[in-house]
C-alpha cells in the first residue's frame, strides 16, 4: 500500500513547475509528494509552499522546502492533497488526518487542486467515511446536538483520552450520515450551524483526481 501511496503521490509532485507556489496536502499520501518535491527543490526546482498543517509544515522545513504565508501569496498554482473518500464527480471526503480546516482554505485558494489516493478510497457515495466537522471548543455539546438534528450519530474524535484538538485548537465530530445522497447541500447544512467551522466535505473543489492501483498504474479522473 506504501509503494502505491508513494507512486501516485510522486507522479503528482513531478507536474510542479519552476517558479509555482505550492499547497502541500497533509496524510500519510501527500507525505509522500513532499518528500519528492523537497527531492526536486534539493536538484534546484524553485518552489514557494504552503502547508496544510503543522505536521506537514514540519516536513516542508525538514526536506527544505521555502515556506510563504497568505500575507505573501493569494493564489497558489497547485495543491496535492490526499483524501478519505472519493465518488466519481470527484467530491471528497477529506479530515481523517484532522487537517480539514487549512486544506480546505489552500485548496480554494489554488488554481489547480489536485489530489492522490490509492483505489480503496474510490466509492460510489461518499459517506461510509465518518465525515470529519470542526468545531469551537465552547458549547461543543450544543454544536454536536444541532449536527445530530441534521440525522447524523456524531462522536468527539480523541487522542490519549482527551478531545483531539486541532491545530486551529478546535475539535473534531466524526459524524456518520449514512451515504450522502448531496455533499453539497449537507456541507452547506452543517456549516450553517453556529460552532461549526467547517466540514471535510469537498464538493466541487479537486480539479483531478489520481489514483494509484494495485497493478503498479495510476488512473486520472478529470
Ligand atoms: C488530513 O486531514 C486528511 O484530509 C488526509 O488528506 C486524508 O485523511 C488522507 O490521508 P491519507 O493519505 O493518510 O489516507
Amino acid at each position: 500500500m506504501e509503494e502505491i501511496k508513494r507512486r501516485v503521490a510522486e507522479a503528482a509532485a513531478e507536474q510542479v513547475k519552476d517558479g509555482m507556489t505550492v499547497g502541500l496536502g497533509t496524510g500519510s499520501t501527500a507525505y509522500w509528494a513532499i518528500r519528492k518535491l523537497g527531492e526536486r527543490v534539493k536538484e534546484g526546482l524553485n518552489v514557494k509552499a504552503i502547508a496544510t498543517s503543522s505536521r506537514s509544515e514540519s516536513l516542508a522545513v525538514e526536506f527544505g522546502i521555502p515556506l510563504v504565508t497568505f500575507a505573501e501569496t493569494d493564489v497558489l498554482d497547485v495543491t496535492i492533497d490526499g483524501a478519505d473518500e472519493v465518488d466519481p464527480a470527484l467530491n471528497l471526503i477529506k479530515g481523517g488526518g484532522g487537517a480539514l480546516l487549512r486544506e480546505k482554505i489552500v485548496a480554494a485558494a489554488s488554481r489547480r487542486f489536485v489530489v492522490v489516493v490509492d483505489d480503496t478510497k474510490r466509492v460510489d457515495r461518499l459517506g461510509a467515511f465518518p465525515l470529519p466537522v470542526e468545531v469551537v471548543t465552547f458549547g461543543a455539546e450544543a454544536t454536536k446536538r444541532a449536527l445530530e438534528s441534521l440525522g447524523c450519530a456524531s462522536r468527539f474524535r480523541m487522542a490519549d483520552k482527551c478531545e483531539y484538538v486541532t491545530d486551529n485548537g478546535n475539535f473534531i465530530l466524526d459524524c456518520d450520515f449514512g451515504l450522502i445522497r448531496e455533499p453539497e447541500p449537507l456541507a452547506q447544512a452543517i456549516n450553517a450551524i453556529p460552532g461549526v467551522v467547517d466540514n471535510g466535505l469537498f464538493a466541487n473543489m479537486a480539479h483531478v483526481v489520481m489514483v494509484g492501483c494495485g497493478d503498479g498504474s495510476i488512473v486520472v479522473m478529470e
